[in-house]
């Protein structure tokens, strides 16, 4: 037969202010890993997936389009030939447009300029606009995560 101690006053205040505060402890660091080392769902993408509409885009025509829950811009840059690129600005990750009369993107918070291929033409963003691999199989085009 077990005997059951009774918890006391100081005990249960103890254990009722401690947890509190170590969870205050360890919260940020675990933000702070997942920023460092994101999940490998968020690098990966949703993996290979078509683009409808992309077949009717005329050659030096764009499409927009979202992959992965983000912005992205397609370009089909020959008969054969397309880019993709994410519209997510590097610098502090406002969504920028196409400039259709400039041929650049720009970004409305601070900017910064980016190519068609996502190379950086002005600051204050310093690395070019994710890239995504586009491959056609059948007339279709699709597009999947990771460097092109
Ligand atoms: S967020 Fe795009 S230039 Fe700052």
């Amino acid at each position: 037969m077990s005997q059951q101690r009774p918890v006391s006053r100081r005990g249960f205040l103890k254990a009722v202010v401690s947890l509190p505060v170590v969870g205050a402890l360890v919260a940020p660091l675990v933000a702070g890993g997942q920023f460092v080392y994101p999940p490998a769902s968020l690098s990966r993408g949703p993996g290979k997936v078509a683009v409808p509409g992309t077949g009717e885009v005329k050659v030096g025509g764009h499409l927009d389009f979202n992959y992965g829950g983000e912005p992205h811009t397609i370009f089909r840059v020959s008969d054969q030939e397309y880019v993709a690129v994410s519209r997510v600005c590097t610098h502090l990750g406002c969504t920028i447009a196409w400039q259709d009369g400039n041929s650049f993107f720009e970004c409305p918070c601070h900017g910064a300029r980016f190519d068609q291929t996502g190379k950086v033409l002005r600051g204050p963003a310093t690395s070019p606009l994710n890239r995504l691999k586009v491959t056609i199989a059948n007339g279709e085009v699709f597009v999947e995560g990771g460097e092109a």
